[in-house]
């Protein structure tokens, strides 16, 4: 009997702390109804401290001198961080465990991919593990930006179909809103990203019937010739040393996006990639009951909407309330698409991200 992989439990993690578009136009120049426009979004959650710098900043007469300042001596001179990626991919981890009814010590690997790590090494995965009190699981980490949850989707479900593993944990967890510019220099990603996590606890189940539930298909790509469309210099070998004042001064800290050209490459790549999932399954977009695009940008999954005739009832968004949190949308809005009950036994559904690298790439499953 042939193996699949079951997703048996979901979770997930979003800070409390909520940012409106109305706060961010007391930071820099932009407006509610240009962000509700451009994106969708209307709120998004992020880290205590990155919240507590923007009431600070929205009160600050030079934004850009209360900016360098953070930089340059933390808030209140405070550099360490109240709220960690790692913590987040705990929170969603536990979550989803409890939802599997089980426990982390039942776990046989582990596969995170997060953005922005805890640290520049060890990888967040080892991090997330110690805090779930493990001490021999393997991890694998990824980067695989907003696509690493689909990325990591497909190593694990190659680890139970060759039978090395039999309960393999998924985490996508991001905590990107530290690491912006909040002044008008750096509106065009501020506004867009957010911090949260999302975790799946995959497990190995006999293929029985003629169509069995569980993981059908992935389909993976990257395209490293446009590496500088979407990129965070923070820390790295591309410079030397990889923290300086100068890098500093310079600005290039912050992290820098091509917006039009991200999006136009969105379009296309997510585009391709479902049309590739369908057609090697030998399926119409109308056999998908339900798709979960990567909140990158509601105009993004608009544009899927009307290029495959999805009508809102077979699409779970939630942009408008987190935002783009990068590789934890789609498992976030898995979480919340189970949790609602927008999935019923048997359905064909559709997960596709794209993001940094560029990576992008569409899994298919049976509930
Ligand atoms: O998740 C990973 C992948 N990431 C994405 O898929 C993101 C893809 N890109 C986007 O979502 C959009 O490109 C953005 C939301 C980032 C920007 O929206 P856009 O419609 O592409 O705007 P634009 O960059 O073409 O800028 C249009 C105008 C510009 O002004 P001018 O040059 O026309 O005078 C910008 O300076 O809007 C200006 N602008 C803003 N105005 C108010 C850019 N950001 C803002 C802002 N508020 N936050």
């Amino acid at each position: 009997m042939p193996i699949r992989s079951r997703i048996t439990g979901t979770g997930m993690a979003v800070p409390e702390c909520v940012v409106t578009n109305e706060l961010l136009s007391r930071c820099m120049s932009t407006s509610d109804e240009w962000i509700v426009q451009r994106t969708g979004i209307r709120e998004r959650r992020v880290s205590p401290d990155t919240y507590r710098m923007l009431l600070r900043l929205a009160e600050a007469p030079d934004k850009t001198a209360f900016m360098r300042d953070v930089q340059a001596r933390g808030l209140d001179g405070n550099i360490d961080s109240s709220l960690t990626v790692s913590d987040l991919a705990v929170e969603a981890s536990r979550m989803a465990l409890k939802n599997a009814g089980l426990s982390p010590a039942d776990l046989d690997c582990i596969v995170e991919s997060s953005t922005l790590p805890d640290f520049a090494y060890p990888a967040t995965g080892c991090v997330t593990q110690g805090k779930l009190g493990l001490t021999t699981t393997p991890v694998f980490n990824l980067a695989q930006g907003c696509a690493g949850f689909v990325y990591g989707l497909a190593l694990a479900d190659q680890f139970i179909r060759g039978g090395m593993y039999k309960r393999v944990l998924v985490i996508g967890a991001e905590l990107l809103s530290s690491a912006f510019d909040y002044t008008d220099a750096g509106r065009d990603m501020a506004i867009l990203f957010a911090d949260g996590g999302g975790a799946a606890v995959l497990e190995a189940h006999e293929a029985t019937g003629a169509e069995p539930r569980g993981l059908i298909s992935h389909h993976l790509h990257s395209d490293g010739s446009a590496i500088d469309a979407l990129m965070g210099e923070i820390w790295g070998s591309s410079t030397f040393p990889p923290v300086s004042k100068k890098k500093i001064d310079d600005g290039r800290p912050w992290p820098r996006m091509n917006g039009r050209a991200v999006f136009v490459h969105a379009v296309r790549r997510v585009r391709e990639v479902v049309q590739e999932s369908l057609d090697a399954n030998g399926l119409l977009a109308d056999d998908i009951d339900l798709f979960i695009f990567h909140q990158a940008n509601l105009r993004i999954v608009e544009s899927m909407a009307e290029s495959f005739k999805i009508s809102e009832s077979r699409m779970h968004n939630n942009i408008q309330r987190y935002g783009n949190t990068a590789g934890a949308s789609v498992p976030i809005c898995l979480h919340e698409a189970v949790m609602g009950g927008r999935m019923k036994e048997g359905d064909l559904v559709m997960l596709v991200a794209f993001g940094t690298g560029f990576s992008w790439g569409a899994t298919l499953l049976r509930w």
